[in-house]
């Protein structure tokens, strides 16, 4: 099914809600923000870069003139930006969910975050521990419905009994080093659907492959030929962005919502639309886990 008959046909209409999505400038971040507004919702656009953002936004106008989009600086891989979000937000009565999609793949070799932690694994994984941490009063008060968390395919060979080790020290491989970071994703999200039971919905989801910045953009540092060739492959065996950005719109707004998760249901969950299923719950899954962030 094409990426608008599925909106059209599948999608509720979204007016009166609001949703806050993380690395919403481009990819699948902000395809999932163009979702939200065609379905008459409005959108936090929380960006790293400013420039990027607004240029973001404009294109989004574009498509939607009556779009309400605001847009709040956050960067994923600096803890004093990360810990300016309940502020940032405070303005909103009601967000109906936080979406932490923001990610990188490929960064380079020996670069690490503003506090020193590994760059893939101190953004995607340690920056989103730090928003959660950041937003805990926040879901007391229960001002945000619902929390997404962003997890990918590659989750699978992530598995590790020293997650620790990744944290200030770069692997060799880079592969592995975001496949870690995706697992932990996965794994946390399973504990914070129990920890924040009855504070915040948790739902997760992973959006198979997509064509996007995260092999072809400034922030990876694949050599162009790859960049051409991985978006090319992904272009042909994966979803567009808007498409893929179906599983993290419906873990946003589907119930019931706690450990469900999302993905694409078709060619080995890499393509296709969105399909749910209910994680089964084990507090095994993630004892390693809760153990390495006593390292943090
Ligand atoms: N595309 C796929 O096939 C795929 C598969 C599985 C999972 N995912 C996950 O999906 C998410 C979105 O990725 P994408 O494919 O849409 O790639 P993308 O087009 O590169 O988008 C990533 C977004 O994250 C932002 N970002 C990166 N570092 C950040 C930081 N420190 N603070 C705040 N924002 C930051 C980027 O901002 P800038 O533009 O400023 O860099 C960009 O807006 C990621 O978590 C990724 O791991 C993607």
């Amino acid at each position: 099914m094409k990426y608008l008959d599925y909106v059209k046909n599948n999608l509720p209409s979204l007016e009166g809600k609001l949703y806050l999505v993380t690395g919403a400038n481009s990819g699948l971040g902000y395809s999932a923000c163009k979702t939200f507004l065609h379905q008459g919702a409005s959108v936090i656009m929380a960006c790293r870069n400013l420039d990027k953002a607004n240029k973001a936004k404009e294109n989004l106008l574009k498509e939607f003139p009556n779009g309400k989009i605001d847009i709040i600086h956050f960067d994923q891989a600096d803890k004093s930006s990360i810990e300016e979000l309940p502020q940032l937000i405070k303005k909103y009565p009601r967000i109906d969910a936080v979406i932490l999609n923001a990610g990188i793949f490929h960064p380079g070799k020996n670069l690490y975050t503003k506090d020193g932690y590994s760059l893939t694994v101190g953004t995607n994984f340690i920056g989103l521990y730090f928003a959660v941490e950041a937003l805990k009063e926040t879901f007391k008060e229960g001002k945000i419905k619902r929390l997404v968390l962003v997890s990918s395919i590659v989750s699978h060979f992530g598995r590790s009994a020293h997650y620790e080790k990744y944290f200030r020290k770069e692997h060799r491989s880079s592969f592995k080093q975001y496949a870690v970071s995706k697992r932990m994703i996965l794994e946390y999200g399973l504990y914070l659907s129990t920890s924040l039971y009855g504070q915040v919905e948790v739902t997760l989801c992973h959006p198979g492959l997509a064509s996007t910045n995260i092999v072809g953009g400034e922030a990876t540092s694949f050599s162009k030929r790859f960049q051409y060739a991985g978006k090319k492959f992904m272009h042909k065996f994966g979803n567009s962005a808007d498409k893929s950005s179906l599983c993290l719109v419906e873990a946003a707004i589907k119930t019931p919502a706690n450990l469900g998760y999302f993905y694409p249901k078709h060619f080995f969950h890499i393509r296709g639309i969105p399909k749910e299923k209910r994680l089964h719950l084990s507090e095994k899954k993630y004892r390693r886990l809760l153990k390495s962030l006593s390292y943090l």
